[in-house]
């Protein structure tokens, strides 16, 4: 196959939602279809499970879970579909940011009682930011909920996008008869069961047998419901979803493995293929020849006897392949993988090749972290890999002074991992560990223990928000820095970073140094 075509039929997604909302579910019910397992059940839910406080087996179990579950690939008709996992926990937010910058587009589930929740608006606003395409899933319509022209409302008032549905339910709950899809004028009989596909029955709308199957007056309902729609919603659009600004919706029941089908067979048809991506230097085109690819993910080792790491590559460009040398742009060095992994379904297998669009596990001793590039030769930065300011902050401190080297290099792999960020005080040298949760505080106390044999010690620190910062006018930066001698710092790519205490202080910092910006994420 030529490489076009290769990459052509490539789709790389992510499932998001708040957690419970169906993720899981529905990504199982993704790969039952394309056969890349043959059971419900066998997909583990990647997320540590309704724990609020932590709990140290599940986390480590949750991170043995999703190295096999971080991406998923499978064929499915002439397509090849990768789908990237994203965590459930909010405190692993910050991870979930970067795997959305290796897709191309997302799939949104949304529970039909609940609406958008917190998660999903969140995630949405990144979605936003890089105008990736979007789909939406409303889900367990098996169970009473919301009015879905309430849903709709909802939904575009909180996500801020355009919506288009593509299927419409017929009632819900202990009443649901299945739902009506536009997209292929077909009537969708619900019929309860967790492995079986729904059969569908190819029905015009205005079609007198609708009756037959629906009677009457929910045919009438149905119609009328149609109508509102056509009327009310833009006509779907291609270009306007692929260009982030109408999201095409669909109803079903993950559970039920009714609705899933259908929106895997829209899915394919209208989803992109790998999209150009922004380096600093320039554009990059996924159908060039030349291999460029990014690191957004690293993932450590379970066996802390082993500390080999896996290195998650998106590729952007060309073809990866086994064996060839690629430039490692930060160190200005050639190097060679001679065992590459792809993920296909949940097994993780070495491969030869891959293209653009596809994720390669990198076996790695240390030599990456998050955001460094691999290309065939060139240099090439890739953007959109920002650190947002975090929003919980801690001394770091070294709790036993025989190990201060293993703690040193635990900090600094952990950090490159992504688990979370570096300051560090240019007035005193002391170290603030910034992170999105409480229990990345935890999940790093006990990976340096376990992995470093470093113990730390945390001291509190009353922080607000962490500020990149930077004028054109380098005395007034000066004179800021002077002036804050005590709450700048450096962040670990050795940038300035001003440690606002409180609102109000970055408020009066904002007001009295006009000529100096402050950014909340480390790209600007
Ligand atoms: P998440 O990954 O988004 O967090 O959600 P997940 O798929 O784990 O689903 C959360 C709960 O919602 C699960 O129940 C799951 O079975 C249920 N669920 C998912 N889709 C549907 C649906 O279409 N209809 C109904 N009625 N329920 C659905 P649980 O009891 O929390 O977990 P489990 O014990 O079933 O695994």
């Amino acid at each position: 196959m030529s490489l076009k075509k290769e990459i052509e039929r490539r789709r790389t997604f992510a499932v998001i939602s708040h957690p419970d909302a169906g993720k899981t579910t529905l990504t199982e019910k993704l790969l039952l279809f394309g056969g890349a397992i043959h059971v419900a059940g066998a997909v583990k839910s990647n997320k540590i499970k309704k724990t609020a406080t932590s709990d140290w087996m599940e986390i480590e179990k949750q991170r043995g879970i999703s190295v096999a579950t971080s991406v998923m690939g499978f064929d499915y008709d002439a397509h090849k579909i990768n789908i990237l996992d994203t965590p459930g926990h909010q405190d692993f937010a910050e991870d979930t940011f970067r795997t959305l910058t290796a897709v191309d587009s997302v799939i949104v589930v949304v529970d039909v009682a609940k609406g958008v929740e917190t998660q999903t608006r969140k995630l949405m606003e990144v979605c936003r930011m890089r105008n990736t395409p979007v789909m939406i899933f409303v889900n367990k319509l098996d169970r009473e909920g919301r009015d879905p022209f309430e849903i709709l409302d909802e939904l575009e008032e909180e996500l801020k996008i355009n919506v288009r549905p593509l299927s419409w339910p017929i009632e819900m709950g202990e009443r649901f008869k299945g739902v009506y899809n536009l997209h292929r004028n077909s009537l969708d009989l619900y019929k309860p069961s967790k492995q079986v596909v729904t059969e569908s029955i190819h029905l015009d709308i205005d079609a007198a047998e609708l009756n037959q199957h629906l009677g009457a007056s929910l045919s009438d309902k149905l119609r009328d419901d149609l109508e509102l729609i056509t009327e009310v919603y833009p006509e779907f659009d291609r270009e306007t979803y692929l260009a982030g600004n109408l999201a095409p919706v669909f109803f079903g029941s993950a559970l039920n493995n009714f609705g899933v089908k259908e929106l895997l067979d829209c899915f394919v048809e209208i989803a992109p293929s790998p999209r150009p991506i922004e380096a600093i230097e320039r554009e990059v085109d996924p159908y060039e020849k030349d291999f460029s690819g990014f690191v957004f993910k690293i993932h450590a080792n379970m066996d802390p006897n082993h500390r080999s790491r896996i290195a998650f590559v998106k590729i952007c460009s060309g073809r990866f392949e086994r064996n060839v040398n690629y430039k490692h742009v930060r160190f200005n060095r050639m190097m060679r993988f001679s065992s590459p992994t792809a993920f296909m379904a949940q097994k993780k297998e070495i491969m030869d090749e891959a293209f653009a669009g596809d994720i390669v596990g990198l076996p790695d001793t240390g030599n990456f972290k998050i955001g460094d590039t691999l290309t065939s030769g060139e240099e090439l930065h890739f953007k959109g890999l920002p650190s947002f300011s975090p929003e919980m902050f801690k001394y770091i401190e070294n709790a036993d002074p025989m190990k201060s080297k293993q703690l040193q290099k635990g900090v600094e792999q952990l950090m490159d991992e992504g688990v979370a960020q570096l300051f560090t005080n240019q007035f005193n040298g002391r170290r603030i560990i910034g992170t999105v949760g409480q229990l990345q505080f935890e999940v790093i106390q006990y990976r340096l223990l376990h992995e470093y044999g470093a113990q730390c010690r945390w001291e509190p620190i009353n922080l607000y928000k962490a500020c990149w910062i930077e004028s054109d006018h380098p005395s007034e930066l000066e004179e800021f820095k002077k002036r804050k001698y005590q709450y700048m710092a450096h962040d670990k790519e050795g940038r300035d970073v001003f440690l606002a205490e409180s609102n109000y202080i970055l408020m009066m910092a904002q007001q009295d140094f006009k000529n100096i910006r402050f950014h909340f994420s480390s790209e600007y």
